[in-house]
């Protein structure tokens, strides 16, 4: 049996194929653009999506006995808005989970509707990234298109509704749309009335590892696979990341390294973050988790590599860095604003504290500090929390580099668990396409068969020492500027 796992990312839609042990037989990649129409806002198409998504597919299983393929399913870019009219046709450009341009609309949920509603209804409060203001934004700015409304969806859903005509999502990735009553799993009605919608707009709720439908015929006459390959619901990637991490049950931890940053905290009972900082979804293994995500992270280093000192000489940059926790230079990663803990949109990427020695290195140093600093950020958030983590798991591009663990080993004092592969979404995809299948009987007995650790990476007492000094002056630059990106803006 074959299972194909689709990590629907921002830059590529990643693809996996696993069998019933487990074992990832191919990996294929896919790009597509993304569009930045204006500061802070970013959007992509649909339609390329799926075309990508299909030439991955046959790509993918261009080598093997196509009626082993069994199923299909999904770890997607979460939050963005997808809307369809009643032919089924994009009516605009989705919108992402990094768009910063709902800031007004946030601040009618927030602060009109007002935090203590929206808490009580979704177990979180508005974030520009989210669906729920992306909605209220197309309905302010742009009636004509709100007016043509038939179906709302999440991104990896239009890939599920194109292979099986069925307008589903899971109870993970609708978490973040700010309109499930996250504790019971079920639309709120409440929401729903606030953005001007019907429910009928909204998808089916299926549970990540449950089959929503088979490929349609003429789907799988074009990928030469049986029209009875199922289709299971997925996940958005941070939760369909920590099933393919392994990061299912009670407390465990992810953290991923990918264009966000996130840290992932899966827990068996429902519990809301009363800061607000920290999101609380549904996780993909039945349960829940609460998450913290910044915006920008690897993409941060990629940024600072590929756009500004112009290489891809990732290793080759990092090994000239040689004084941990002795950096006098600060980054703030804020590229595309920030969501967790700070929920500014306008926040901007910042470097401060540079001197006449200051070199390269240093500064690439900084940018790669800078992130781990800004997720110890949230870790506090969870500690104040009373969650008492010793380890967490690493998954994502930014993974694959072993000084980046390090400085996240000693930032966050956490014991950080490398696993055989860090294909995080992508292969928590197959996982959980395999449970649809009955091949497991669930999402942490597919975890504890197929994901294995082969290293730890330890925290270094001295290290840890100097990180937290300077932690304590990385906590401070960020208030200090606050001010700013408010001036900035305007
Ligand atoms: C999570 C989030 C990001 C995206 C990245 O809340 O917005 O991690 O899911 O694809």
């Amino acid at each position: 049996m074959l299972y194909v796992g689709v990590d629907l990312g921002t830059s590529a839609v990643k693809l996996l194929l696993m069998d019933g042990e487990g074992k990832i037989r191919k990996i294929v990649s896919r790009e597509y653009p993304i569009f930045y129409p204006n500061p802070g806002w970013s959007q992509q198409n649909p339609e390329d999506w799926f075309t990508q998504t299909m030439e991955g597919i046959k790509e993918l299983t261009a080598d093997v006995d196509k009626s082993e393929v069994k199923g299909i399913s999904f770890g997607g870019q979460m939050h963005g808005l997808v809307i369809l009219d009643k032919d089924d046709n994009v009516i605009r450009p989705a919108i992402l989970w990094n768009d910063g341009r709902t800031y007004e609309e946030c601040d009618y949920l927030n602060n009109v509707i007002g935090k203590e509603k929206l808490s009580e209804y979704t177990a979180n409060i508005s974030f520009t990234g989210f669906t729920a203001p992306k909605i209220l934004w197309v309905k302010n700015k742009e009636p004509e298109n709100f007016a043509r409304i038939s179906k709302i969806m999440l991104p990896k859903d239009y890939i599920a509704y194109k292979l099986t005509g069925v307008h589903c999502t899971d109870v993970s990735d609708a978490s973040g749309m700010l309109l499930l009553d996250v504790k019971n799993r079920r639309w709120s009605g409440e929401m729903c009335d606030i953005c001007g919608i019907s429910v009928e707009m909204l998808p089916k709720l299926f549970e990540s590892y449950e089959c929503v439908g088979t490929v349609k015929e003429d789907i799988a006459q074009q990928l030469g696979i049986s029209p009875s390959v199922k289709v299971a619901a997925g996940a958005g990637d941070n939760a369909a990341a920590a099933v393919g991490t392994g990061t299912v049950g009670e407390g465990m931890c992810n953290i991923s390294l990918g264009t966000s940053g996130t840290i992932f905290i899966s827990s068996k009972k429902f519990g809301v973050d009363k800061f607000n900082a920290l999101h609380a979804f549904a996780h993909a293994d039945g349960h829940y988790h609460l998450m913290g995500c910044m915006l920008s992270a690897a993409s941060c280093n990629k940024w600072w590599m590929e756009d500004i000192i112009g290489t891809e000489n990732y290793a080759g940059e990092q090994k000239e860095i040689q004084k941990l926790g002795e950096n006098h230079v600060y980054f703030l990663p804020y590229l595309m604003g920030e969501r967790s803990p700070h929920n500014n949109p306008n926040a901007r990427g910042t470097f401060i504290g540079m001197t006449m020695d200051t070199t390269r290195a240093d500064m690439t140093q900084a940018v790669l500090e800078g992130v781990a600093f800004a997720l110890r950020d949230s870790l506090e958030v969870a500690k104040s929390l009373g969650i008492h983590l010793e380890r967490t798991k690493i998954c994502g591009g930014g993974a694959k580099s072993p000084l980046w663990k390090r400085m996240i080993a000693n930032i966050l004092n956490l014991k950080v668990d490398v696993i055989e592969s860090e294909e995080g979404p992508a292969l928590g995809g197959a996982m959980l396409a395999a449970v649809a299948c009955g091949e497991y009987e669930s999402v942490e007995a597919a975890a504890e068969k197929i994901v294995r650790i082969v290293d730890t990476v330890e925290p270094e007492p001295e290290l840890v020492a100097k990180y937290e000094e300077r932690y304590r002056k990385f906590k401070e630059i960020y208030p200090a500027c606050r001010p700013m990106f408010d001036i900035l803006r305007n």
